[in-house]
């Protein structure tokens, strides 16, 4: 009998989806039926699941053998009482793309000092200085796990000095990587760029504070691309305004879309990217997916569960 699976996700996502599952079930060899109707929930053994599709109550799913977010950020589902199953979070090579993109691009961006000459039209021929090269410039990536590495990987190759911080101290050949309080706090002091791509978790809320913030190195730069409550968003502003920081570049917030009247919008030293650095990709993610559900119904461990403890 197929495998009944559940895509429960915004209505408007299943057209792309489906023949992106379709092809990634058929080419692993599962037999699958995939549907959105969740009429009859004890007969799904899997549900691929989204924050913002129908489901929130996972009580009458009383078949269910693990869920699989379309998320890489799980924060939204983590401490959901009714979820009893194992959870797999997104890891897409396609968002591992596109986000590699999205933060070498600012990072580059703010490196060679584009928004300077790209906001000059004073007739002024600004040539204080040539940029410095990237060897002499130190990128801090806060989160070293997928997408973290995947940046500092591209980081590196054109020269940058990378540290990562994370949670659990680890080596990854090539690169500075440290852990704990002591370990940030070196971090932050030697960057020239801050990237943020951590988990929104009891532990990182509020991380870049007051205090964080005066460790980084004046005229600094900010980049968040994890989740916006990483932030505290007064002490960041104050910060920009007092000159501490030179830039904060935003693509995560506390509330999303960003009310039009937040403070942010109006900063000339904060760039909003609205949610964009990266997403899931159907057709690369489907064949994560894929592979997920045929781990499952082999009886091998799921990859990349979260681990509900930590809350990521
Ligand atoms: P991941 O592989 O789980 O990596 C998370 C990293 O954060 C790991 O290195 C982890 O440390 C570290 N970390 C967690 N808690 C920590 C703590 N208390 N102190 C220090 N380090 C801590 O996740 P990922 O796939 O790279 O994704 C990271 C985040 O990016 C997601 O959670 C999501 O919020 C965000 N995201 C944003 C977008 C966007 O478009 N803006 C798209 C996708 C994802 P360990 O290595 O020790 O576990
Ligand atoms: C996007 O922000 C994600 O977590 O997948």
């Amino acid at each position: 009998m197929a495998c009944r699976i559940l895509f429960s996700a915004d209505e408007a996502r299943w057209a792309a989806w489906l023949p992106a599952l379709g092809a990634a079930f058929k080419d692993a060899g599962l037999d699958v039926e995939l549907t959105t109707d969740a009429s009859e929930p004890e007969a799904f053994r899997y549900m691929i699941h989204s924050p913002d599709g129908p489901v929130a109550d996972f009580g009458p799913f009383t078949g269910l053998e693990a869920v699989m977010s379309t998320w890489a950020g799980v924060e939204n589902i983590v401490g959901n009482e009714t979820l009893t199953v194992p959870l797999a979070r997104m890891v897409d090579p396609g968002m591992i793309e596109g986000m590699t993109e999205w933060v070498t691009g600012h990072v580059l961006r703010h490196h060679i000092g584009v928004d300077r000459h790209a906001a000059n039209r004073s007739g002024k021929w600004l040539k204080e200085h040539s940029p410095p090269l990237a060897r002499d410039r130190t990128v801090a990536m806060l989160g070293f796990g997928v997408l973290g590495q995947a940046c500092a990987r591209c980081l590196a190759a054109m020269r940058f000095n990378v540290v990562g911080w994370s949670r659990a101290p680890k080596r990854v050949d090539g690169f500075d990587c440290v852990s704990g309080p002591e370990g940030l706090r070196e971090a932050l002091s030697a960057a020239d760029f801050v990237v943020l791509l951590l988990p929104l978790t009891a532990e990182t809320e509020n991380l870049m504070d007051a205090r964080a913030i005066e460790r980084m190195k004046d005229g600094a730069v900010l980049m968040n691309a994890g989740r916006g409550a990483l932030i505290d968003d007064g002490d960041l502003l104050s910060a920009l305004d007092s000159g501490k920081l030179g830039n904060a570049t935003l693509d995560v917030f506390r509330e999303e879309p960003l009310p039009p009247g937040h403070p942010f919008w109006k900063c000339p030293k904060v760039t909003v990217s609205p949610h964009i650095a990266s997403e899931t990709r159907p057709r690369t993610a489907s064949r994560f997916i894929a592979e997920n559900v045929g781990r499952g119904l082999r009886g091998l461990p799921l990859l990349h569960l979260v681990d509900r403890r930590l809350g990521y």
